[in-house]
């Protein structure tokens, strides 16, 4: 189990520590936190996996999106100490063995994004979305990821990126059966 270190982000004494056990993309982590540090800045700051973006820091965005016990979380608006208990996926966690998710495989083929600033979240929302419904019509992928904002790309490669997951996901392994 990994033992992150103490945080302090305050100079006054720390009455409100708390010490959480978070599973953070398949590794057990036991962390000392402040009770009011929010998820993003846990993962960001404490461990550092800087692929959890901060866009609007109100819970618009959706650039902070990751998944608890694998349901969507704005983590902007999600203390730390709530994830106690619990499995976090964050981008960093989607590759395994090497290669990459399939919904990162799609916005790679389908020119998912532009600058990428969203692209964490949009991919965190559709990796769940894709979970609870592996084929969804084009209007539900839309209102599937409404909670996530794109201000280059215009949506309609998103759009595909996630068709082009969700096939891929249906097809057979290759080389089965
Ligand atoms: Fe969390 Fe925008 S940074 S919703
Ligand atoms: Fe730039 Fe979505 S690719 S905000």
């Amino acid at each position: 189990m990994a033992i992150d270190a103490v945080e302090v982000q305050s100079a006054m004494p720390n009455h409100r520590a708390r010490t959480i056990h978070v599973t953070v993309n398949g590794v057990p982590r036991e962390s000392h936190v402040e009770a009011r540090t929010l998820l993003v800045s846990y993962l960001r700051e404490h461990l550092r996996l800087t692929g959890t973006h901060i866009g609007c820091d109100t819970g618009h965005c959706g650039a902070c999106t990751v998944l608890v016990d694998g349901t969507p979380v704005k983590s902007c608006m999600f203390l730390a100490v709530q994830s106690d208990g619990s499995e976090v996926r964050t981008v960093e966690g989607l590759e395994t063995g090497g290669k990459l998710h399939p919904v990162q495989e799609g916005f790679h083929k389908e020119h998912g994004l532009q600058c990428g600033y969203c692209t964490p979240g949009m991919m965190m929302t559709s990796v769940a979305l894709l979970a609870a419904n592996p084929n969804p019509t084009e209007d539900e992928i839309r209102r599937g990821i409404s909670g996530n904002l794109c201000r280059c790309t215009g949506y309609v490669n998103i759009v595909k990126a996630i068709q082009s997951a969700a096939k891929e996901m249906a097809a057979p392994p290759k080389g089965g059966p």
